[in-house]
């Protein structure tokens, strides 16, 4: 296989957490725009809470009959469908290779199930990737970050029900048709393992009303790996020079001793949180090692006549994963603890950790891209990494953020190490190059951009955008990363 010779730094959003314009432009209710800010909430909670999902009947019943009076973060992002020019042309100054932000599934079709798109929405996105184009940046589009149309969770059970296929497979053939001009690469699914952890965010599940949650999460989860096969085959079709690919959050595990038990605890972990997802979309077909699972969770998956030919025929073109933290794995009892995102993990005594607990573990992120790159053979696209920490506005407009530039450098290092291992890079994009509302906590002062937002947690502020000294020190390590290569 010919290998590229260099790689595009870019950086990444998601709609439901940057985007704003609620209800501009014809754009319907998305799941996301539930999600509010519990008043009870305690910050020394927060992970705590993030780990069992912080949505529930109660807060999706509330949120639907009072979807006015509350506070709900995810409605406003940062305003982006009104400072994309502003926004775009910050990453333009950076030298941005290339941006990865996604599609509300909602402004295109606001039901979900509309016979016809919203022209004003797809508009909405051919302008801003059209933006970006002009600006030389590329453009990673993911199709489904976390947020469908709260209409398909009403009426048909979101991704539980089998008819979301058809909908799913309508919205893609729209994206491809009226955008495909202006898109580089697409994802079907942000981090698609993500139902297993976070139900509602991955799969719209409530919790509190399954009574086998896990039946539940594979069910939805296998009508989430039809519909990115049939991604893949609508792509090759419509859009035949742009990559499909297909995400995870990985979590790059470690025994936590050289005990024989541990190791195998790790193979386990690991297959169960990160390869079964990766292994049904590029291998194109369930493992055999999943039954094990499936049989301790009681789980039977619904599959008909012509499933498995689809998840054959339909393998993605590249693989991406986000990259926060390392887990430990060990069947011993009492191992400390600590937060990562979507899961609790181990601690590992060798790592620091971000100010919420994430370990942070550069040297893991070149294991992560060996171990994919040996497992798949495909174009790897680090589609999430960065640090969420709170960052001081001065009185002069600086913001000085040498946490986040030691943890930039720290990481990019190990990718230009991991290149040279061999490893097929095709892009890195850190996450929430603008600073943007957090998906655990839904709050603004776990940032992670090199651009400063004025926003708080209560949404108080002017929206103007800062540059911080990160911002500066990307900017030179782009340049670079160009000139060298
Ligand atoms: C990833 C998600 O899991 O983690 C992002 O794809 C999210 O949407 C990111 O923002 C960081 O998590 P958090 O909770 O700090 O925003």
């Amino acid at each position: 296989m010919a290998m590229r010779n260099t790689y595009l730094l870019g950086g990444a959003t998601a709609a439901s957490q940057s985007e704003g314009g609620f209800g501009e432009g014809g754009k319907g209710l998305s799941t996301q725009d539930l999600r509010y800010l519990d008043p009870t909430w305690d910050p020394e909670q927060i992970e705590e809470k993030h780990q069992h999902d912080p949505f529930s009947k109660r807060e999706f019943d509330a949120a639907l009959k009072d979807p006015g009076t509350t506070y709900y973060p995810l409605r406003r992002g940062v305003e982006f469908y009104h400072h994309y020019k502003e926004d775009i042309s910050l990453m333009a100054e950076m030298g941005l290779q290339i941006f990865r932000t996604s599609i509300s599934w909602s402004r295109i079709f606001p039901n979900g199930d509309d016979d016809t798109p919203n022209e004003a929405g797809i508009q909405y996105y051919h302008d801003v990737f059209e933006e970006c184009q002009k600006h030389g940046i590329k453009v990673l589009a993911t199709m489904v970050h976390y947020d469908i149309p709260v209409h398909l969770v009403t009426k048909y059970g979101g991704w539980k029900s089998r008819q979301i296929i058809a909908f799913f497979e309508r919205y893609a053939t729209v994206l491809y048709q009226r955008l495909g001009d202006v898109v580089d690469y697409w994802l079907p699914f942000n981090e698609i393992n993500a139902a297993k952890f976070s139900p509602w965010d991955g799969a719209c599940l409530i919790p509190g009303t399954e009574s086998n949650m896990d039946q539940a999460i594979f069910q939805s989860l296998h009508h989430q790996f039809l519909c990115s096969a049939r991604a893949v085959q609508l792509g090759r079709k419509l859009v035949p020079n742009e990559p499909v690919g297909a995400m995870i959050a990985r979590f790059t595990t470690y025994p936590a001793t050289c005990k024989p038990e541990d190791n195998m605890q790790a193979i386990q972990d690991d297959q169960y949180s990160n390869w079964f997802y990766l292994d049904v979309l590029a291998r194109g077909y369930y493992p055999t090692y999943m039954k094990r699972y499936f049989n301790l969770l009681n789980v039977h998956v619904h599959q008909e006549a012509g499933d498995a030919a689809l998840l054959r025929d339909g393998t993605v073109g590249f693989v991406a994963f986000s990259y926060y933290f390392s887990q430990v794995s060990t069947n011993q009892k009492n191992w400390a603890k600590t937060a990562g995102n979507l899961i609790m993990t181990k601690k590992n005594p060798y790592l620091k950790a971000s100010e919420w607990g994430w370990q942070i573990d550069p040297v893991g992120l070149r294991v992560s891209l060996n171990q994919l790159y040996d497992r798949y053979h495909l174009p790897i696209v680090v589609a999430e990494n960065g640090l969420g920490a709170h960052d001081q506005l001065e009185a002069d407009g600086s913001v000085h953020d040498p946490y986040r530039i030691a943890y930039l450098k720290a990481h990019l290092d190990q990718l230009d190490l991991a290149v040279a291992d061999g490893v097929d890079l095709l892009a890195y994009t850190m996450w929430g190059v603008i600073d943007l509302v957090s998906c655990g906590p839904l709050t603004m002062d776990k940032r992670y951009g090199v651009v400063y937002v004025d926003r708080d947690n209560a949404g108080h502020g002017s929206d103007k955008r800062y540059k911080k000294d990160s911002f500066y020190w990307y900017r030179d390590r782009i340049k670079q990363h160009c000139q060298q290569t």
